[in-house]
């Protein structure tokens, strides 16, 4: 998610339980032209493996290059954005405008591919709007090209945010893909997660907001789907994750991620970023309001720290509400 799954976020989240995982969305035009932002938004660390940096662009010969840097970095996939539905992005023909011409669409892909060995995957929308959705033609031609995955967000570029992802329509394009697909869109909590997976029959699910007011999300879901499933992870991670888990420690949790903030920003960002999470992350838990007018108010990154601990510290034994039907964050890249 642009502006948020940074490399601090991902190593966090990671060592919270998520599975693979992506960088958000990167410009090959803007690799192009060396900018120093658009480096850092694929920086990842060892950690994060497996680890894949989405691309997205309209000119064939930056999307070949970009591919390339991505490979030469160590990243274990390459991924490529056709879900974006911002206007920006789409005026120029990338993003979910891909979608609308499906012979770009395989010159894009037969490109990407020829210029790397390690896998390529897409992420898509449902389609351009209601009459043209098409994600079996888009996972037969990702078929054809050997892409390695389809990610699908099951919304028209039309609906943006709005309405509810479409998982029958999810799962009818499963039914008959020849490839493995990928369900995304409003798992909010983990048993949505493993009853969407599960009805789906995809072959993984994707989750984007649910871990924002969540954190616990990824690992709460596979525990639900596959019980003693946690060996998958390193031993460290493992061991990490039951002690975070342990009656949802916050203090804990915090003392994690803020960790992670200060390998990668300065005071000023750390102190925006537990803002930011810390609001969301107090969504349905009592006087979450008022702690979002007051940590917004705070300048000092001491008081910051100071005021998170004072509202988390009371809420380990207390059950989160679910907010799930609250709109939250309905605009984003993909
Ligand atoms: C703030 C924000 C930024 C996003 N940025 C990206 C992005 O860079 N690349 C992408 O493929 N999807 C992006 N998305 C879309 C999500 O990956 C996901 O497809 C969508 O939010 C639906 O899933 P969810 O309900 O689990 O969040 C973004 C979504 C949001 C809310």
């Amino acid at each position: 998610m642009a502006a948020i799954t940074d490399c601090a976020f991902r190593s966090f989240m990671r060592e919270m339980g998520a599975g693979i995982m992506t960088t958000e969305l990167v410009s090959a035009t803007g690799l192009k032209y060396s900018s120093e932002k658009t480096r850092r938004i694929m920086k990842f660390t060892p950690d994060q493996h497996p680890v894949g940096v989405q691309l997205f662009g309209e000119e064939l010969e930056d999307l070949y290059a970009a591919a390339k840097e991505v490979e030469q970095m160590g990243a274990d996939f390459v991924d490529l954005n056709f879900g974006c539905p911002v206007p920006k992005v789409v005026k120029k023909g990338a993003g979910s405008a891909v979608l609308k011409d499906l012979n770009n669409l395989r010159q894009i892909l037969r490109t990407v591919k020829s210029a790397v060995q390690i896998p390529v995957t897409i992420k898509v929308r449902t389609g351009w709007d209601a009459n043209t959705r098409n994600t079996s033609e888009v996972a037969q031609i990702a078929y054809d090209e050997g892409i390695t995955w389809v990610s699908i967000h099951g919304r028209t570029r039309a609906q943006a945010y709005s309405g509810e992802a479409d998982w029958l329509y999810i799962s009818e394009v499963k039914s008959k893909a020849k490839l493995p697909i990928i369900g995304n869109g409003d798992l909010t909590n983990p048993q949505r997660a493993c009853e969407r997976l599960k009805e789906s029959g995809c072959d993984g699910a994707m989750i984007g907001r649910g871990c924002l007011k969540n954190p616990w999300i990824f690992s709460e879901a596979l525990a639900l789907w596959a019980p003693g499933a946690n060996s998958n992870l390193s031993a460290v991670a493992a061991g990490e994750l039951s002690r975070a888990q342990a009656h949802k420690n916050f203090v804990y949790l915090f003392e994690r991620l803020h960790s992670h903030l200060a390998t990668f920003w300065d005071e000023r960002m750390i102190s925006l970023q537990l803002k930011k999470l810390s609001v969301w992350y107090s969504a349905g838990y009592p006087g979450s309001a008022q702690f979002r007018k007051t940590i917004f108010q705070v300048t000092e990154h001491q008081e910051v720290l100071s005021k998170i601990r004072e509202f988390f510290e009371r809420l380990n034994e207390i059950n989160q509400a679910d907010t799930s039907s609250e709109a939250f964050l309905m605009g984003g890249h993909g």
